[in-house]
């Protein structure tokens, strides 16, 4: 096979969150009748069910009326947006963050980690990611031609930390890895990483000058008020640092592709370069309503996460009931990676068949990591009774295909 052919074959989406309705699903053996039930998607949070932050479109149209000094902005973003940034995000994570040399705005956190992956691996570069975790990060290592270095997370093993693998980290390290990446919270599994986990990252990243990228796009959504640890404001932090975070989620600004990177400088100039020959830049008028993050009405945040909680307390429950069936509890964001029991059918069958008999998307395992062919992932940011309605349909397939 062509190099390039065989590139774009490892960039499959087939079975990637938002695609399942290309998907071909002549000849899958179907047993018995439909579920009926409303449908649900739980490859991606639902914005009507969780409305963007009040007053998003009116702030988006301000910036359209701004006409051309919205539309056409520095490629980092525009300058006073990310002043405004810059000081609201170092409040959050307790780090400097220079809006003139250390932030870029970018078309989604989706945008950033392209940016972020494209300016920092070299053809051949070994690069450690983390498994399971989001799936575009393998891709992207693909892509831009390194070498995976996978490292475990132990995340149904363990309790009080989120299982990664550190002995197998140091060793990657070690071996000459020349980047890691990670999110944190994880996707899929929602778990966040110790403070203890998160300063060892820190300081090994630091001994063996690694780059680390971390994605932490759902950092504002934590449960159970747990510690979140931002590695960017450990006193011990590797020299080349990205931070990735955005409003898609939590927020509900999906649609209007925003993300935002800030770290090393040098990197960041990088980032604006390739977003240069990529988009040129985030969408002008979406970069307006950036002014509403982290500036939203008081107690907002707060139900949305106590919703959000209900949410996951509800559908564990049932999960926890079913034989064989198992999940850590999400820490933070909206994510649930529930394991099965044994099916007669193999995993991308079964998530077909969730669709065509029960009305319910979800993304495979094997998106995460190829060995997660026993899992499958959920954003339950939905409607909560449709949500809950659309589990039990999940476990009565379960039930009907258990080996
Ligand atoms: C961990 C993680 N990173 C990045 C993204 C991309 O998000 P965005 O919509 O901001 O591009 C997602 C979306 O699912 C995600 O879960």
């Amino acid at each position: 096979m062509d190099l390039l052919r065989e590139k774009f074959t490892k960039l499959g989406v087939d079975n990637s969150p938002g695609q399942e309705i290309r998907q071909k699903t002549a000849g899958i053996q179907i047993k018995g009748d439909a579920i009926p039930g409303k449908p649900v998607d739980f490859s991606h949070g639902d914005v009507d069910a969780f409305v963007p932050i009040p007053g998003t479109l009116d702030t988006f149209i301000a910036g359209v009326e701004l006409g051309g000094k919205q539309a056409y902005t520095e490629y980092r973003g525009k300058s006073s947006i990310r002043e405004d940034l810059a000081r609201k995000l170092a409040d959050f994570t307790g780090a400097a963050v220079s809006a003139d040399e250390g932030l870029i705005i970018t078309p989604g956190t989706q945008g950033a980690l392209f940016l972020a992956m494209g300016s920092t691996i070299a053809r051949g570069d070994k690069v450690a990611i983390v498994e399971p975790d989001y799936f575009a990060n393998r891709k992207l290592v693909q892509f831009f031609d390194g070498e995976i270095v996978p490292v475990k997370l132990d995340y149904l093993g363990i309790s009080g930390r989120a299982g990664l693998d550190l002995n197998r980290l140091e060793d990657a390290f070690k071996s000459g890895v020349r980047v890691f990446l990670f999110s944190n919270p994880n996707n899929p599994t929602g778990v966040i990483y110790s403070p203890e986990e998160i300063r060892l990252v820190a300081e090994m990243a630091k001994k063996y000058d690694v780059t680390v990228i971390v994605d932490e796009l759902y950092s504002r959504q934590i449960f159970d008020g747990r510690t979140y640890t931002h590695l960017c404001a450990e006193n011990i932090a590797p020299e080349n640092l990205i931070t990735i975070v955005g409003p898609s989620k939590t927020e509900s600004l999906s649609g209007y592709r925003l993300g935002v990177a800030f770290g090393s400088a040098q990197i960041i100039a990088r980032m604006e370069k390739l977003q240069a020959i990529v988009s040129l830049r985030a969408g002008g008028y979406s970069q307006a309503v950036l002014k509403l993050w982290f500036a939203e009405p008081e107690g907002w945040l707060q139900e949305r996460i106590n919703k959000h909680q209900d949410i996951r307390d509800d559908l564990l429950t049932k999960i926890r009931l079913v034989k064989g069936m198992e999940a850590r509890t999400t820490e933070a964001g909206s994510y649930l990676f529930p394991r099965m029991p044994e099916l007669t059918v193999n995993l991308q069958d079964f998530i077909k068949i969730l669709r065509l008999q029960a009305g319910v998307t979800v993304t495979p395992g094997t998106e995460f990591g190829p060995q997660f062919t026993d899992s499958f992932r959920l954003n339950f940011s939905q409607d909560h009774q449709a949500a809950v309605q659309a589990i039990e349909r999940i476990i009565k397939l379960i039930e009907r295909y258990r080996k």
